[in-house]
């Protein structure tokens, strides 16, 4: 009788303290969100890779660098103002060291890279959470960048001297390279700052 009485004392105690650690449960991110992050990311790969194409077409690899270098940049800032979100890539070893991770990031492509190594369909793959950094809120997202065909032109494991050249002049600690093809050579990353849902 007693030992069930003192049970039931911890229930409630149980009971009552719940509510106060569920205010701070976390914010599961939205579909909406997660829609305009897939998007953003589409646009982004999309139009990065026609213009690519294209300008290797045109006048080959090295005159395709400046794709890269000049509207790169250029597109992420137009996708992000269409798609209200942040889009960018970024990846373990990068060219440009403004695309270098975060923490987060990191923790990110190191898991995807493990997974994908476990044999994952890299296609299937996406991460989404709702970072709380004291009183903000944001919402965060990515998905893997897979190596293909015209990748190892400036990716690959055997570079043209000429192009290896005209990279390390742009991006003397160039470290994007040696990549297979259909390994795993970075990702997308979308951030949007949301507001508080908790009121
Ligand atoms: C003509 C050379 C060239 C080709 C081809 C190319 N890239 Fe790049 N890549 C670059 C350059 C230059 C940068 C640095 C862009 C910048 O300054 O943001 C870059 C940056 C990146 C980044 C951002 C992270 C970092 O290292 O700075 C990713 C991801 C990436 N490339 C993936 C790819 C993929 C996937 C392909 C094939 C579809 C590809 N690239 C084809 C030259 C190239």
């Amino acid at each position: 009788m007693r030992f069930s009485l003192l049970k039931n004392a911890a229930l409630a105690f149980a009971i009552v303290a719940l509510p106060a650690c569920g205010a701070e449960k976390p914010v599961e991110p939205s579909d909406a969100d997660i829609t305009a992050a897939r998007e953003a990311a589409a646009a982004l790969g999309g139009t990065l890779k026609a213009r690519l194409l294209a300008a290797i077409a045109e006048g080959g690899p090295i005159s395709a660098i400046t794709v890269c270098s000049e509207e790169a940049p250029e597109i992420s800032l137009a996708v992000s103002t269409d798609k209200a979100v942040s889009v960018g890539r970024t990846a373990l070893r990068v060219r440009n060291p403004d695309n270098a991770p975060d923490e987060w990031e990191r923790r990110q492509l190191e898991k995807f890279a493990a997974a994908i190594e476990d044999g994952v369909d890299p296609a299937s793959i996406e991460y989404a959470e709702v970072v709380t950094s004291g009183e903000t809120k944001t919402f965060r997202w990515m998905k893997p960048i897979m190596m293909d065909g015209p990748c190892q032109l400036c990716h690959g494991e055997e570079i043209a001297d000429d192009v290896r050249a005209a990279i390390l002049a742009f991006y003397p600690e160039d470290a994007a390279t040696g990549f297979k093809f259909g390994e795993m050579r970075g990702a997308f990353t979308v951030e949007k700052p949301i507001s508080d849902t908790r009121s």
